[in-house]
């Protein structure tokens, strides 16, 4: 038998589901596990997705067959999400909107689009660890630049981007509001990172999967940065937005149609983004800017409850998340792997235990983050409140 290629076994198991299989012994002892480590939302889906799926199915001479569509998107949807952009101060047009296999297949074709094997991606870090996986996918090199936990992994500093940048540089990729740190860079912070892009002529990638899960300032978006039409490329989804993660339904936003023609030739093999699922997110996009308002103010009281019972434990520390449900968090422990794997194991409280994704897999440098572990506020707020009495007995009881 054959081996497997270099590209494969280069690759890491995601950190964030590698501590599952404990976590499904302590189901399997009867243990309820809370699972903090994945950003899996427990908010119902707004109704109107449901309706759509009916709606949909109930109109045979649309649903059966169950076609293909275009691989670009469907029209209406494109139309769909292009006026909930402009709803939102976002104005773009449907040909401007390309419909994909969720954020993640977004992020694969365009580093596909831009970059060939060896060419260098910036990317601030802690980062979604599943960049790594896709820049490894496509030959791409990452180029971390590390946010200072004393800043609250703010902005670094221009300088800082600049410095990183090599003949091979081909697009700085950033998600703000960020998983996993739940900072933000402000608009200006954008704009001069924008500049920066065009000055070097370079691609400003800007994962906007949590825009609207904003605290302290208005959602806001790359593409109303008047520098965008080139050079920028925002990367969105249904998944955290409409708490929709399973309709896999993502989205590649540009005002370079010429990078979007580049990136049909790909997806033309993948033939097309699920037709029922844009279907259904028709009416979901249309009828469900108060559910994204009311989501929000839910994660805003979470993400307060997490943090301020985080911050009551001794020797633990994590800063206040200004945007997404996410935050790090520093523990008094010297392996978080070892710890997180220790706690789903063998600490129980009331019969639960708690899982949480160790802080190293956010970083590309070497030790960074051993002493961190991401948690997701994905729960509501008594299972936060008890999550954080898990950690804290976890944490008196842990003998590493
Ligand atoms: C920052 C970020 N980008 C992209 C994704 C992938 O989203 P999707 O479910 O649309 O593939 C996630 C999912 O957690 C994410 O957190």
């Amino acid at each position: 038998m054959k081996g497997y290629s270099q590209r494969v076994m280069a690759m890491q198991s995601s950190p964030i589901r590698r501590l599952q299989p404990y976590a499904l012994q302590a189901v399997a002892e009867g243990v309820k596990v809370l699972y903090g480590n994945i950003g899996q939302p427990d908010i119902s889906t707004p109704v109107a997705f449901a309706e759509g799926v009916v709606n949909f199915i109930k109109n045979p001479q649309a649903s059966d067959p169950l076609a293909y569509g275009p691989s670009e998107g469907l029209p209406a949807f494109k139309e769909a999400f292009a006026a909930y952009l402009r709803r939102n101060g976002i104005d773009i047009s449907a040909e401007q909107v390309f419909a994909t296999s969720g954020a993640s297949e977004a992020l694969l074709l365009v580093l596909m689009a831009l970059c060939d094997p060896g060419d260098e991606i910036i990317i601030p870090e802690p980062f979604y660890t599943n960049y790594r996986t896709f820049c490894a996918m496509a030959g791409v090199t990452v180029v971390p630049i590390t946010l200072d936990w004393d800043s609250g992994f703010g902005f670094p500093s221009i300088e800082a981007f600049e410095k990183a940048i090599t003949i091979r540089t081909r697009a700085i990729l950033n998600c703000s509001p960020n998983n996993p740190t739940g900072s933000m860079f402000t608009r200006l912070q954008m704009k001069q990172l924008l500049e920066l892009c065009v000055a070097k002529n370079l691609y400003l990638i800007s994962d906007e999967v949590y825009r609207e899960f904003v605290y302290d300032q208005e959602p806001f978006s790359v593409m109303q940065l008047p520098q965008s039409a080139t050079h920028a490329v925002m990367i969105d989804s249904l998944s955290k937005r409409y708490s929709a993660c399973g309709a896999r339904i993502g989205m590649i936003v540009s005002k370079n149609l010429e990078l979007l023609q580049q990136i049909l030739k790909m997806s033309q093999a993948r033939l097309c983004p699920p037709t029922l699922e844009q279907m259904a997110a028709i009416p979901l996009i249309e009828r469900s800017d108060q559910d994204i308002i009311h989501m929000r103010e839910i994660y805003r009281s979470r993400v307060k409850v997490l943090c301020d019972g985080l911050g009551s434990i001794e020797g633990v520390s994590c800063h206040r998340p200004k945007g997404a449900f996410y935050t790090m968090a520093k523990l008094p422990v010297d392996d978080t792997d070892k710890f997180a794997q220790y706690m789903v194991s063998s600490v129980r409280l009331e019969g639960k235990t708690l899982l949480v994704a160790p802080g190293g897999g956010f970083y590309l440098s070497p030790g960074y983050g051993q002493d961190e572990v991401r948690m997701a506020a994905v729960m509501d707020e008594e299972s936060l409140s008890v999550a954080v009495k898990i950690l804290a007995k976890a944490l008196k009881s842990y003998k590493g």
